[in-house]
């Protein structure tokens, strides 16, 4: 079984660029066109295609969904050639599915990839989320604090005042009383409709993004693929599962979670080190969308890898199909 030491990452990462623009290419046709299914359907296919021409032993561990619910991509599915390092997986095919299909800003698809047994099982349930970008102590923000301590704490590390701080929150009912307490501190807020990897990415490129923190819940398969992403580009995130009902319960202990209440870092949602793929598949404050012009299809990838703190931002340009 591989290890930390021994995980082959280098010579991989090219490889999970591939599988990340594959993805993203299938799906180029379906953005804008009304149909999240379809979208995410040509992404699940194309990536998983690509995926299994690798030579690892993989095993997808944030996937589409249980085995019962995802015929392909399922979590436990084994992929790959089999005749490599054992790791991880955490993927999402299409992380934006409504963003596509409306042509809305940020939709991604993402993969990342890391010894066995080093990337949290997290179950489909929600996450509560927060997360900053690098160059902040330890701690400098927690979930314990409230969401008013996080914005003056983060303030006084930053050097600035309350109302310099935008926070990047999903726009959901159930978010309106985040969105009130966030807004009294004078804070300013970047609401998104859909997608937290990037609303969360955003953080560690603040001088670009103009986003400092990310605040509230959303799936927890996401949270472990925003984790990977920072452990890559520096940055924290902390997660707490959230559950609505029993089911949601049972789906943790399934995957091996005994503590429902822990809060975990970064570093104990991705244990070890990790590479991580993103492509663009909207147009996005991260990463250029998909452009399809004269016969030609352009893509834009960031890969990074965790051990070196390498990021590659690359075009990938091939005649339309
Ligand atoms: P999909 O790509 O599966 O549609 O997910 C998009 C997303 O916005 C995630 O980024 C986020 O974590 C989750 O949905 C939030 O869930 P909900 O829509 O239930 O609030």
């Amino acid at each position: 079984m591989a290890d930390a030491t021994d995980f082959q990452d280098r010579m991989l990462s090219l490889g999970l660029a591939r599988v990340s623009e594959a993805a993203a290419l299938a799906s180029a046709k379906l953005v804008g066109r009304g149909d999240e299914k379809a979208a995410d359907q040509a992404a699940v296919n194309a990536m998983r295609d690509q995926l299994n021409l690798l030579d690892i032993a993989g095993v997808v561990v944030i996937g589409e969904g249980e085995r019962d619910e995802a015929p392909m991509l399922f979590i436990g599915e084994e992929v790959g050639t089999g005749k490599g390092p054992a790791v991880d997986i955490a993927l999402d095919p299409l992380e934006g599915t409504t963003l596509t299909a409306k042509d809305m800003p940020n939709a991604l698809t993402v993969i990342a990839m890391a010894p066995r047994g080093t990337l949290l099982h997290a179950p489909d349930v929600y996450m509560e989320k927060l997360a900053i970008g690098p160059g902040f102590a330890p701690d400098t923000v927690t979930l314990d604090m409230t969401p008013a301590q996080r914005i003056r704490a983060l303030a006084r590390a930053k050097g600035v005042a309350s109302d310099e701080i935008t926070v990047c929150i999903l726009e959901r009912p159930r978010h309106e009383k985040l969105i009130a307490e966030v807004r009294s501190t004078g804070a300013a807020i970047r609401l998104i409709t859909d997608g937290d990897v990037a609303g969360v990415i955003h953080c560690a490129e603040s001088d670009i993004t103009g986003i400092d923190m990310y605040m509230g819940s959303g799936g927890a398969p996401e949270g472990v693929l925003a984790a990977s992403a920072l452990k890559c580009m520096g940055g924290q995130i902390y997660g707490q599962l959230l559950f609505r009902n029993d089911d949601e319960r049972q789906r943790a202990y399934k995957a091996g979670i005994t503590d429902l209440n822990r809060i975990y870092t970064r570093d104990e949602m991705v244990t070890a080190d990790v590479i991580f793929a993103a492509t663009g598949v909207t147009q996005g404050s991260i990463l250029a969308g998909i452009k399809v012009e004269a016969g030609w299809v352009t893509t834009e990838t960031i890969l990074m890898r965790s051990k070196t703190g390498s990021v590659r931002r690359m075009l990938y340009k091939s005649p339309l199909k």
